[in-house]
């Protein structure tokens, strides 16, 4: 989504039951069934409303067995509060506004609303006005979805179901693929750190896949010892679908689950660059944001994964195999990927003792890249975290690595610093009205 407009896509208005003009106003026509609505990824939806009677509906909707992955929490306020809010706070993936502002204060809120709006946010209203003028504007500014009250449950389900499970619209997930320019170097204690940053300041859902099979830490890292996980769904991929998948993850936290490797070296682990494809694809339906933990190899199955990514993170050391080998990535990725963005680079434990370094500036000036950030060296909170199964955030939230995986995430989703830190005073006149709604899981 851009900050000008309303949604990741313009017109992306997939509507569930046809609009017809009758004079100066629209009508949905044909009935709903029941049963059409599919069920909802794990995705964040936060909804404003000014009607108690909608918000009743929210309620109903939200305790349905198609909304159970996603978490849902309702503000009253309408639109002006999601305006105050987000001004704050990063949006989710959904907002959901219920408003009978007349048109042009209703179009004067969501202009307002789209200078804070996330890249990939999608808004759905529900307004009490049958107005085709209203309609159209709305749609130029990107708005998902337009209903007019009352809506009834289902309605609205079918109408987010639409939304996500359309097979032409965008994947839900966003892959961040994370590798290190050698083996060693810190890169699964980024990638784990990252998300878990990602899913508690940013409040993303996020599931962490481990393809380091023989070797991975993630569920170390977690502190989880996982029975099932990737290896079963790289071996037969085609039978992956939502419900086998919940069953193959762990979840460590509200919104941080994992896709663990098995850890066993009785197998042989000869991924194929496709059943990859099919996994990540089934994941990335199912989930905003997918952190890939890649084992420091060069396969075909590796290859396709960073080509693919939408984002890749490289962690380095500052030496010169490292230089070296980071160089030889960037150069692969940016062939490879020339419309893409540029892969992040991290320089992870410097600050070593009596070690010779490569310094920062030399690293940028070779890949001719700015490197994203730099972490110390710091024996103590790393062994200690992995050790005991924690993230950095949790030993120590204060230390500049903490920062930096703030950085990382804040980078990889293309969001601003200062919408992480949430300020209590702009919340406080919202009210949250049905907080019940944001712990279903
Ligand atoms: N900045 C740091 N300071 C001190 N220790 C660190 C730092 N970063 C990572 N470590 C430690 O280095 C070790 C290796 O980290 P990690 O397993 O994340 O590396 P990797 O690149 O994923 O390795 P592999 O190639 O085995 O996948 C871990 O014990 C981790 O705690
Ligand atoms: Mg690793």
């Amino acid at each position: 989504m851009t900050k000008q407009s309303l949604s990741g896509q313009d017109h992306d208005m997939s509507t569930s039951h046809e609009l017809v003009e009758v004079g100066d106003g629209i009508e949905p026509t044909g009935d709903i069934q029941v049963g059409r609505a599919r069920p909802i990824p794990r995705i964040s939806i936060q909804a404003f409303c000014e009607d108690p009677q909608f918000t009743q509906v929210l309620q109903v909707a939200a305790e349905d067995r198609r909304l159970t992955k996603a978490h849902v929490s309702v503000h009253m306020g309408g639109a002006s509060a999601a305006v105050a809010h987000y001004q704050e706070s990063p949006t989710p993936n959904l907002i959901i506004i219920e408003s009978s502002l007349p048109r042009a204060a209703l179009i004067g809120e969501l202009d307002k609303l789209a200078e804070s709006c996330d890249a990939g946010t999608k808004v759905v209203i529900i307004g009490h006005l049958n107005d085709v003028i209203l309609y159209r504007e709305l749609l130029k500014r990107g708005v998902s979805e337009y209903l007019v009250a009352p809506v009834s449950p289902l309605q609205l389900m079918e109408s987010l179901s639409n939304l996500y499970n359309n097979p032409e619209a965008d994947p839900v997930g966003h892959v961040f693929a994370f590798i290190g320019a050698k083996g060693g170097v810190g890169s699964s204690t980024i990638c784990h750190n990252t998300a878990w940053t990602l899913s508690e300041a940013l409040k993303g859902n996020v599931i962490v896949a481990d393809l380091d099979l023989a070797f991975g830490t993630t569920g170390l890292d977690f502190n989880q010892d996982p029975v099932q996980g990737i290896a079963e769904a790289l071996a037969s991929p085609e039978r992956l679908d939502e419900v086998l998948l919940d069953r193959l993850l762990t979840k460590c936290s509200e919104r941080l689950s994992i896709f663990a490797a098995p850890v066993i070296l009785d197998r042989d682990y000869d991924i194929s660059a496709d059943a990859c494809d099919m996994v990540i694809d089934v994941v990335r339906q199912n989930v905003p944001f997918v952190a890939i933990d890649m084992p420091h190899a060069w396969t075909s199955w590796s290859k396709r994964i960073l080509t693919q990514a939408d984002e890749v993170v490289i962690t380095a050391v500052p030496d010169l195999a490292n230089l070296r080998n980071a160089k030889n990535m960037v150069d692969f990725l940016r062939a490879s990927r020339k419309n893409d963005s540029k892969p992040h680079l991290l320089i992870n434990m410097t600050g070593v003792p009596k070690r010779p370094e490569i310094s920062i500036k030399e690293f940028e000036q070779a890949l001719d890249l700015k490197v994203l950030g730099e972490i110390k060296f710091d024996s103590e909170t790393f062994g200690q975290a992995s050790n005991n199964g924690q993230m950095i955030e949790e030993i120590n939230a204060k230390s500049e690595a903490a920062a930096t995986f703030r950085d990382i995430a804040l980078a990889i989703t293309h969001r601003r610093e200062t919408r992480v830190e949430k300020k209590v005073s702009a919340l406080a006149g919202l009210a949250p009205l049905l907080e019940k709604f944001k712990f279903k899981r």
